[in-house]
């Protein structure tokens, strides 16, 4: 099942998510569901608020579905290391066709629990690292337009408010 994603203003996305603690059939259907619903909106990364489920599970694949060993679940993840440094442009299923220049660690180590439980580390470069920061953020309630400066912000917020009132977003 495809779920729609949810776009900023929606509260869910403002809201820190709560652990992940049940590791059973729903959640092995629920990250399927993520995976699926990840592709079909052709993104590298996918946290469950984004889908109304305020849980601390998020689903990356950086090669969009290129490669199926890209595959990464991450399940209460934390950032345990970083390293270095990198400003790219970024964007974000929950605000379609914005976008901004963030500053992220070029590396990143998370520790987080697979879809079975399981703790695991792992180190990202580049987008991955990138991936993990945007990921993580979404579970604690951020998004990337909080990262940008005060007037870049502002101006997205105030493009959203009219695309709103007009019925386009
Ligand atoms: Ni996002």
């Amino acid at each position: 099942m495809i779920h729609p994603i949810v776009k900023y203003t929606d509260p869910v996305l403002d809201t820190p998510a709560k652990p992940v603690e049940q590791f059973d059939e729903e959640l092995q259907k629920l990250v399927a569901e993520m995976f699926e619903s990840m592709y079909a909106a052709q993104g590298v990364g996918l946290a469950a608020p984004q889908i109304g489920i305020s849980r601390r599970l998020a689903v990356i694949d950086v090669t969009n579905g290129k490669n199926p060993e890209a595959k990464i679940v991450c399940a209460n993840p934390e950032i345990i290391h970083i390293e270095g440094e990198q400003r790219e442009e970024e964007g974000c299923l929950s605000l379609p066709g914005f976008r901004g220049h963030v500053l992220r660690p070029q590396y990143v180590t998370i520790r987080a629990q697979d879809a079975s439980g399981k703790e695991f580390e792992m180190r990202g470069e580049g987008l991955l690292a990138r991936a993990f920061c945007h990921e993580i953020d979404h579970l604690n309630g951020l998004l990337f337009i909080s990262h940008l400066g005060l007037l870049k912000r502002d101006l997205i917020k105030r493009k959203i408010r009219k695309l709103k009132k007009a019925g386009d977003w």
